[in-house]
C-alpha cells in the first residue's frame, strides 16, 4: 500500500528501529526493492533524486513506483531525495510523491527555515510529509556535491529551533557520514546524535549510509535514527552483477536476461539492510 513517509517513520520512531530509503531510477530497481521489503515483511521508502527524475521522467517514475506500491503487501512511501529546486519539489507534489525532502542545507540557517516552512505549508494540505536537512552532509549524491571542507555537523540547539519554527516531519542530520564511496572509515559522532535525539521527539534521518560498518549502523539505530538512505551500495551491487553477466555470458543479448541478475543482486542488498536496520517483521 502507498503511504506517507511520516506514517512509516513515526511508527519506527515510537518502536525504535529504522526504515531503509532506497534510491531508484527505473522499473527493475523499484521492483527489486519492493520484493525485498515484501519478503522481509518490512515497510520501505523508495526515493528518487532530482537527476533520477530527469532521467526517467517525473510522471513516468511516479507511475511505476505508485503502481507497484499500491499492489505491495507492505507500506511503501514515494520520497523525493535532496529536493534542492523549488520547481522540482512542487512538481513532485503534483505528480503524486507522498513524501518530499527539501534540502536547504546550502542556505543560511534562517533562509533554510523560511523555504522549508513554505514547502510544508503547501505539502501538508496535500497530504504529503516533509524531510529537511540541517548541517551539511559531505560527498556526492547525484547533483548534490559538498566538499569535505564545506561539510558541517548539525548543531543540536539549532536543530531544536529549526524544528520548532518549521514543523518539519523528519530531520536529516550531519554526524560524520558522507555521500558516495568512502576513502577511509567514516567516524560517526554518536554523542551528537544522542544529544539531538534527546532534544527532538521525532524521526531522525541518516544520509550517506552506504559503506558504513554494520556495528555503527546498529548503534545509530539504537540511538534514534529512523530513516537510513542507501544509494551507492545498490549501484555497486548492480554494477558487479552487470559485469559478471557480461563477462560470463557474452552471448546473451536479451536485456531482460541481462538485467535479471542485477535485480537479484539489488534485492539481496536491500534484504540485508532491512535486517540490519531492524525493520523486518514489522508489518
Ligand atoms: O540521499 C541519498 C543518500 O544519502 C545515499 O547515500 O549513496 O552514500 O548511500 P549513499
Ligand atoms: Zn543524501
Amino acid at each position: 500500500m502507498l503511504v506517507t513517509g511520516k506514517e512509516i517513520l513515526q511508527k519506527a520512531h515510537e518502536e525504535g528501529y529504522a526504515v531503509g530509503a532506497f534510491n531508484t531510477s527505473n522499473l527493475e530497481m523499484t521492483r527489486a526493492i519492493i520484493e525485498a521489503a515484501e519478503e522481509e515483511k518490512s515497510p520501505v521508502i523508495i526515493q528518487t533524486s532530482q537527476s533520477a527524475i530527469t532521467y526517467a521522467g517525473s510522471e513516468e517514475i511516479a507511475m511505476i513506483v505508485r503502481q507497484l506500491a499500491e499492489k505491495a503487501s507492505v507500506p511503501v512511501a514515494l520520497h523525493l531525495d535532496h529536493g534542492t529546486d523549488w520547481d522540482v519539489v512542487m512538481k513532485c507534489l503534483r505528480d503524486g510523491w507522498t513524501s518530499v525532502m527539501f534540502d536547504g542545507s546550502k542556505y543560511e540557517f534562517e533562509q533554510n527555515i523560511d523555504i522549508t516552512k513554505q514547502v510544508i505549508a503547501i505539502a501538508h494540505p496535500m497530504g504529503v510529509t516533509v524531510e529537511a536537512e540541517l548541517g551539511k552532509i559531505g560527498g556526492v549524491e547525484d547533483h548534490v556535491k559538498v566538499d569535505a571542507k564545506d561539510a558541517t555537523m548539525t548543531d543540536p540547539a539549532e536543530a531544536v529551533e529549526f524544528v520548532e519554527k518549521t514543523g518539519v516531519d523528519y530531520l536529516a542530520i550531519a554526524i560524520g557520514t558522507a555521500h558516495g564511496v568512502y576513502k577511509g572509515d567514516p567516524e560517526l559522532d554518536f554523542d551528537r546524535l544522542k544529544d539531538i535525539k534527546s532534544r527532538l521527539n521525532m524521526p531522525i534521518v541518516l544520509h550517506g549510509a552506504s559503506g558504513v560498518a554494520e556495528e555503527d549502523i546498529k548503534k545509530a539505530v539504537s540511538l534514534g535514527v529512523n530513516k537510513i538512505n542507501i544509494d551507492t551500495d545498490l549501484r555497486q551491487a548492480f554494477q558487479r552483477a552487470m559485469h559478471k553477466v557480461v563477462k560470463e555470458k557474452p552471448d546473451v543479448y536479451d536485456p531482460r536476461k541481462m538485467l535479471q541478475p542485477t535485480s537479484e543482486a539489488v534485492k539481496e542488498v536491500v534484504k540485508t539492510k532491512i535486517r540490519m536496520f531492524g525493520s523486518n517483521d514489522r508489518v
